[in-house]
This record gives C-alpha cells, sequence and structure tokens, in this order.
C-alpha cells in the first residue's frame, strides 16, 4: 500500500514525511477567523496579561546565557483570597503553544477558584505565542544555533523562577501553588512537582503521557487505541474506514482518478494527491477520538458531542450516497464542517492558529513519543514502527540528531511504580480511556498520593474543560475526586507551616 505512514503525531498536530516540509494538516480556511471571533468576546474577562523578564539559558554561565526574553502570563486575582491569608496560587504550566489557548480551555481553574479562593496564573512556554527569545520568531525559529534554547528543562526552569519572583512581588511566599496542566502541558505540571517540590505542593496532570517513551510504552498503542475507539462504537464503521484506504489509492491510479476524488471530497481546485487526502482524513479520525467529549466542544474544531458516535453515523447511515467516497465525505464533514461553513476543503491549508509550530523541534530533541505503529487491525494502513523515519526528518529540517533516551534519562519513566513509590508525592494522573494518548499515561495509583483517575468513557484532557450543565456524572464525580485531593494537600500544607517539626 502506498499510504506513508505518518511519522508523529504532535498533541494537537502532526507532520507527515511525505514532502519533508512543514506540511501541516489543518482544518479549512474558515478556521482561525472563526476561532478567534469566538474567543474574543470572552478574553478581556478572563485575565489581565503581564510580562516577566526571563533568562534565556539558567543552566550556565557563559555570557550568552545572561540575554533576556518577555515571557508571558496570564493573572486572574478575582478570587484570591490574598497573601495575608495564604491562599494558594493555582499556576498551568503551559504547553506547546499560544498560552491564551490553553488558558480559555482550563475552565477547571477558573470554575474552582471562588472555592479555593485561588490566583490564577497560566504561564506561556518559551518559543510559543508571544513568549519568543531572540527579539521574535525570525531570529528564534531560523536554525538550531537559537532553537538549541527551547526545551521542557528550560521551560521548568522559566516557570520556578516566574513563580518565585511573582510571589515574592505580591509578599506571598507563603501561598501554596498546586500546578496543572494538560497533555504536554500536564506532563510539565508532573515533572515540576517532581523536580521543584520546594516550589510546588502538589501537580494535576491530564492526560499526560510521560511513559509514551522509547521501551516504555508500545508504539502501536496510540493508534491501537483510535482502532477501539472506532469499533467500540460501530463495527462496521470500523470496517468501513479500514477498507477505505485502498479504495483511495485505487481510484487515484484511474484515468482522472484525482479530480474524482477531488469531487468526492469537495476538495479545492489545487493541489490534490491521495497521501494528502489521506492525511487529511486521518486527521479527522485522529483529533475527532482525541476530543471525543460527552458535549458540544470548540478545541480544535467546533464539534457536536461525542464527535465519534456522530462520524460513525454518517458513515453507517449516510446522507449523500451510500458508496465508501460518499461515507468517508459525510465523516469528515463532521470533523471539517460541523457548522456547514466550509465551501470547500483545503488539503494544503498550513494555517497553524494556535502557534503550534515549534512543536516540531522539540519532537526532534527531546520528545520522541513514538506513535506512529499500525498492527494489521488497525484503523490505518499496517505499518511498522521505524525510528529512522523520524530521524532521517530531524536530520534534514534541523541538521540535528534526536535524542531519545534524553527524557526518561532526566525525568524518568522506567519502572515508574518502583520509583515513585519511595519519592515523590500529591501527583494525580488523569486519564481518559477514549483518547490515544492514554497509554503513554499512569494508568495505577502508585502511592498513596500519586494517584491515578481514570475515565473510561473519558478523552483528552476532559477534566479539566468548564463543566457545562450537560456533564455526565462520571464526569462530575471525576471533578470532585480532584477537587478533594487538591483540598487535602492544601490542608496539609497549612499544617505543617502550623507545626513545623524543626
Ligand atoms: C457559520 O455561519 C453562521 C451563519 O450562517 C454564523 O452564525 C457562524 O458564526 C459561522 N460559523 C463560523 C465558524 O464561521
Ligand atoms: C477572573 O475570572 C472570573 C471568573 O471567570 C471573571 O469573572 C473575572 O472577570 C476575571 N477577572 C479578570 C480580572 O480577568
Ligand atoms: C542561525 O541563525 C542565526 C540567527 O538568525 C544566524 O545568525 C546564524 O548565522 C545561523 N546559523 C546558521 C548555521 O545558519
Ligand atoms: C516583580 O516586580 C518587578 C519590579 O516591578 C518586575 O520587574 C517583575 O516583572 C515582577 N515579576 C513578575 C513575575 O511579574
Ligand atoms: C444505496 O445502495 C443501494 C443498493 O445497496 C442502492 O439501490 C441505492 O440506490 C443506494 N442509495 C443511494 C442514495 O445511493
Ligand atoms: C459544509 O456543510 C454545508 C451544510 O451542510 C454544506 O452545504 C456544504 O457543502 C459543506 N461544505 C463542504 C465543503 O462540503
Ligand atoms: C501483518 O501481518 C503480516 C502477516 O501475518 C505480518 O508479516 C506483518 O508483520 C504484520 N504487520 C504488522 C504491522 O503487524
Ligand atoms: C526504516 O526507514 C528507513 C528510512 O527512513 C529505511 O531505510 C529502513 O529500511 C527502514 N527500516 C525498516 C526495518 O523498515
Amino acid at each position: 500500500m502506498a499510504l506513508k505512514p505518518i511519522i508523529f503525531y504532535l498533541f494537537f498536530f502532526f507532520l507527515s514525511l511525505i514532502s519533508l516540509t512543514h506540511s501541516f494538516t489543518r482544518s479549512p480556511h474558515f478556521f482561525p477567523a472563526s476561532l478567534s471571533l469566538s474567543f474574543s468576546t470572552q478574553n478581556e474577562a478572563l485575565y489581565q496579561t503581564s510580562y516577566f523578564t526571563q533568562t534565556l539559558d539558567h543552566f550556565n554561565y557563559q555570557p550568552q546565557s545572561y540575554q533576556k526574553f518577555q515571557q508571558r502570563y496570564l493573572i486572574n486575582y478575582t478570587y484570591w483570597g490574598g497573601a495575608a491569608n495564604k491562599s494558594p496560587i493555582f499556576v498551568y504550566t503551559g504547553n506547546e503553544g499560544d498560552i491564551e489557548w490553553f488558558a480559555q480551555n482550563t475552565g477547571f481553574m477558573f470554575d474552582n477558584a471562588p472555592y479555593f479562593k485561588a490566583l490564577l496564573v497560566f504561564i506561556e512556554h518559551r518559543f510559543y505565542g508571544e513568549s519568543i527569545p531572540f527579539g521574535g520568531q525570525e531570529v528564534a525559529y531560523s536554525n538550531a544555533s537559537t532553537l538549541g534554547y527551547l526545551s521542557s528543562t528550560q521551560a521548568l526552569a522559566d516557570y520556578a523562577t516566574l513563580i518565585i519572583d511573582l510571589k515574592k512581588n505580591l509578599s506571598a511566599e507563603g501561598s501554596p501553588v498546586v500546578v496543572l496542566g494538560g497533555s504536554y502541558g500536564g506532563m510539565l505540571a508532573a515533572w515540576f512537582r517532581l523536580k521543584y517540590p520546594h516550589v510546588t505542593i502538589g501537580a494535576l496532570a491530564s492526560s499526560a503521557p510521560i511513559l509514551n517513551f522509547v521501551d516504555i510504552v508500545s508504539p502501536y498503542s496510540f493508534n491501537n487505541i483510535i482502532t477501539q475507539d472506532f469499533k467500540s462504537v460501530s463495527e462496521s464503521c470500523y470496517r468501513t474506514i479500514k477498507g477505505s484506504w485502498k479504495q483511495i489509492e485505487d481510484t487515484a491510479q484511474q484515468p482522472n482518478g484525482l479530480e474524482k476524488l477531488r469531487n468526492s471530497f469537495k476538495i479545492c481546485k489545487n493541489y490534490i494527491s491521495a497521501n494528502s487526502l489521506e492525511n487529511w482524513l486521518s486527521t479527522a479520525y485522529i483529533y475527532t477520538a482525541m476530543t471525543d467529549y460527552p458535549t458540544p466542544s470548540n478545541f480544535l474544531n467546533p464539534l457536536p458531542a461525542y464527535p465519534v458516535k456522530q462520524m460513525c453515523r454518517a458513515i453507517d447511515d449516510p446522507t449523500v450516497g451510500n458508496d465508501t467516497l460518499a461515507r468517508l465525505y459525510g465523516a469528515a464533514n463532521i470533523y471539517y464542517n460541523y457548522t456547514g461553513n466550509a465551501t470547500c476543503f483545503d488539503l494544503n491549508d498550513n494555517s497553524d492558529p494556535h502557534g503550534l509550530g515549534e512543536w516540531t523541534w522539540q519532537a526532534c530533541t527531546e520528545m520522541i513519543l513514538p506513535t506512529d505503529g499500525n498492527n494489521n487491525d488497525s484503523i490505518f494502513p499496517a505499518s511498522k514502527y521505524n525510528y529512522s523515519n523520524r530521524a532521517t526528518f530531524c536530520e534534514y529540517s534541523f541538521g540535528i540528531t534526536p535524542r531519545p533516551n534524553w527524557a526518561t534519562t532526566e525525568f524518568g519513566g522506567h519502572d515508574i511504580s518502583i520509583v515513585l513509590k519511595r519519592f515523590g508525592s500529591n501527583i494525580i494522573f488523569f486519564n481518559g480511556l477514549r483518547d490515544p494518548w492514554s497509554g503513554g499515561g499512569v494508568l495505577k495509583s502508585i502511592s498513596k498520593s500519586i494517584v491515578a483517575i481514570v475515565a473510561p468513557q473519558g478523552a483528552h484532557h476532559v477534566d479539566l474543560r468548564f463543566s457545562t450543565k450537560e456533564d455526565p456524572e462520571w464526569l462530575q464525580n471525576i471533578r470532585r475526586k480532584e477537587i478533594l485531593i487538591i483540598t487535602k494537600w492544601l490542608k496539609q500544607y497549612y499544617k505543617d507551616i502550623d507545626h513545623p517539626t524543626m
């Protein structure tokens, strides 16, 4: 089969090796406008924006290290009980993109600030959004000698530095800090608790695949879970998608085959190939599985509640014709055209409305999260996992060789239950088992205070989303559990400072 393997999924984003360029498969052209519009009314009300003068390199003392850049953070004092009361500070450890996007999708913090009387802070990750060293993207993104300062260890040190300085400015040294994050941000939250226990009392790490590294979790796990997501909804839906790849290939080979595909899927009048169409469809399946939320959402694209079910309904019960291509077209419409505003679909759309692009660098250096193996029964074409695909891509793109073992050397991961049983405390690992990243998550509690919360019906960091009246009981219960655990950490902290042992 000619479908080349997609080489690495980013959390919300993936690259294909096909063109060896940054070819980001994104949603159609209406996407950026629609999203920024729907958020901008909410924006102003949610937080104030601040900047902190941050150090370029925390880990050596050469003159270049002392260069500074402006790091953005968002802050909301509305519900804070104040420094005098030692009221808590909730810090979101920003992930690979514009921090406003993550803040607007982390309703958990806003919803629960009144109960905790918490100060809310969202810190942007270096090299994303507005927090870009070297005066901006043009220099910062130009090559490995500047991108070299983009790493998780630098980001964690940024967070520690900023938090300590902010507490000093607010005379809030006595206020306990809880860190929270989802996805890569959740990995950072968990690692922050392990590396900086003197800066945070505990971490809520939601859908954080800290085990999705070489030799820990199978590179077939990610696509196995997507396969299961579709199969569990409808076996025939799974079989239709599974069988469609060959049909797309075969159609493309026929005379005028590409034009036939273009018409079947209403693809805009520009470049089309079997590969680009297959990647575009894969993207829809992957992200729909990842964001299979129980209520309507608008995280990546506007989607209905339980979008996998909706996709499978479009496939099993088509409205526009019942050949395979027509069925797939209906499914694609769920992900790419739920609002009904798309006039045609652009397979070459490289728009990146949330500024996720530099994840490519991270995925080429330390964040080697193998996800692209496909077993024979995968919903995608079978393909053996092959690490050297990525290494080749990274050498071509940046002239660098990935360090697939660095993350686990720096943060651990092997035998995590043995290691953390006697080290570390106060971490919640949430995972929804419908989320393809959950295979790389911590799914079993490790100790009394390193706790796994698992939702069989849950998707990617669903717990952190704004609560709604339609939230199912299981989701409400999970959030209650998380709030209870965080309350316990705070109680412990206040007890400890009242009764110091030394
Ligand atoms: C789609 O069009 C409707 C009106 O036709 C409009 O209200 C809505 O905001 C549009 N959605 C997007 C995402 O542009
Ligand atoms: C802080 O968040 C609350 C709750 O969402 C909101 O009502 C308030 O306007 C926000 N305050 C600021 C200063 O942004
Ligand atoms: C890398 O980028 C920097 C900043 O744009 C530039 O000064 C330097 O010459 C570049 N190095 C290489 C090897 O291209
Ligand atoms: C703390 O205050 C100083 C002096 O006003 C300021 O430069 C710095 O940015 C503040 N820190 C934070 C985290 O905002
Ligand atoms: C669906 O398939 C049946 C045969 O299985 C055919 O008779 C019918 O015309 C098809 N309907 C549409 C809308 O294409
Ligand atoms: C998007 O959905 C609307 C409403 O269902 C439909 O009229 C339109 O053709 C769709 N766009 C594409 C590109 O399929
Ligand atoms: C698929 O099955 C074939 C034949 O049994 C086997 O040789 C191949 O390794 C399998 N592929 C994968 C990705 O498991
Ligand atoms: C892995 O991919 C490389 C190209 O990146 C290729 O040369 C090599 O043969 C592949 N290995 C296997 C086992 O398929």
